[in-house]
């Protein structure tokens, strides 16, 4: 089923979740391999895809924000306890705003070094900031910040998924999952599982 219900995702969900995933991992392989290049046509090239793939996942998360919007999302767990209903809440927040929030200042800080952005050569997009170098190089810090800040939050994302399958055993990595609908949420968890 394409829309999400109350109790799983929907295909369009799941794949906006693993298409995004699987981009941010080239995402940050381009970025650290562009800047660990001499400067080059390499080093350009590496750079060029690494902006153009990064606006991608910034269309990708704002389509993805868009249907979330327009869909039921499945219920947390009943048995979570406040505090962690909370941590959820805020780490997928904060997924959401990274992924905005990396390409906007990747964006800003290529506009506000001179070079303008394009999309794979195809799409030329405006400068956001005209040139300013002092700019730029705030924001390169702020660029790597966020990456790394990135890296901390999916490592308690990653490490919450794999919490639920195999210590609390429930439905929550499974519901992202294309295959079999998960039983309903707070139902007794067979213990063969
Ligand atoms: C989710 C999206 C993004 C992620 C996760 C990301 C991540 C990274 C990472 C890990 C680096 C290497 C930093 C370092 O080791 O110094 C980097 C560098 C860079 N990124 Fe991004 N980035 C994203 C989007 C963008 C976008 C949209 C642009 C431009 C339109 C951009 C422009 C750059 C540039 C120019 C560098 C090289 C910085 C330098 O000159 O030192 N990034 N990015
Ligand atoms: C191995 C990698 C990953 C695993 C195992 C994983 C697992 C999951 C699971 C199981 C959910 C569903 C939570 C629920 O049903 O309440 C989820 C939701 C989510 N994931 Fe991931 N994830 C991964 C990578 C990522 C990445 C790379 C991002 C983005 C940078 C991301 C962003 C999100 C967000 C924002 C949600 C919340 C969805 C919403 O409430 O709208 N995940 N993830």
């Amino acid at each position: 089923m394409l829309r999400n219900t109350r109790a799983r995702w929907g295909a369009l969900s799941q794949l906006f979740h693993w298409l995004i995933a699987a981009l941010i991992a080239v995402q940050v392989v381009l970025g650290l391999t562009g800047v660990a290049l001499p400067l080059g046509m390499a080093k350009l090239a590496t750079l060029a895809r690494h902006k153009s793939l990064g606006i991608t996942i910034l269309g990708l998360a704002l389509l993805r924000l868009g249907w979330r919007a327009v869909n039921p999302t499945p219920a947390l767990p009943g048995n979570l306890r406040p505090y962690e209903r909370r941590l959820a809440r805020l780490t997928h927040a904060a997924l959401y705003a990274l992924l905005i929030a990396l390409p906007l200042t990747g964006w800003m800080m290529s506009s506000a070094r001179g070079f303008p952005v394009s999309w794979f050569n195809l799409v030329q997009l405006p400068n956001l900031v005209s040139r300013n170098l002092p700019l730029y190089h705030t924001l390169v810090h702020v660029h790597v910040a966020l990456a790394i800040t990135l890296g901390a939050v999916l490592t308690l994302h990653i490490a919450a998924a794999i919490k639920h399958h195999f210590v609390l055993r429930d439905d929550i990595l499974r519901r992202m999952l294309p295959g079999a609908p998960p039983r309903p949420m707070g139902a007794p968890q067979s213990a063969k599982e």
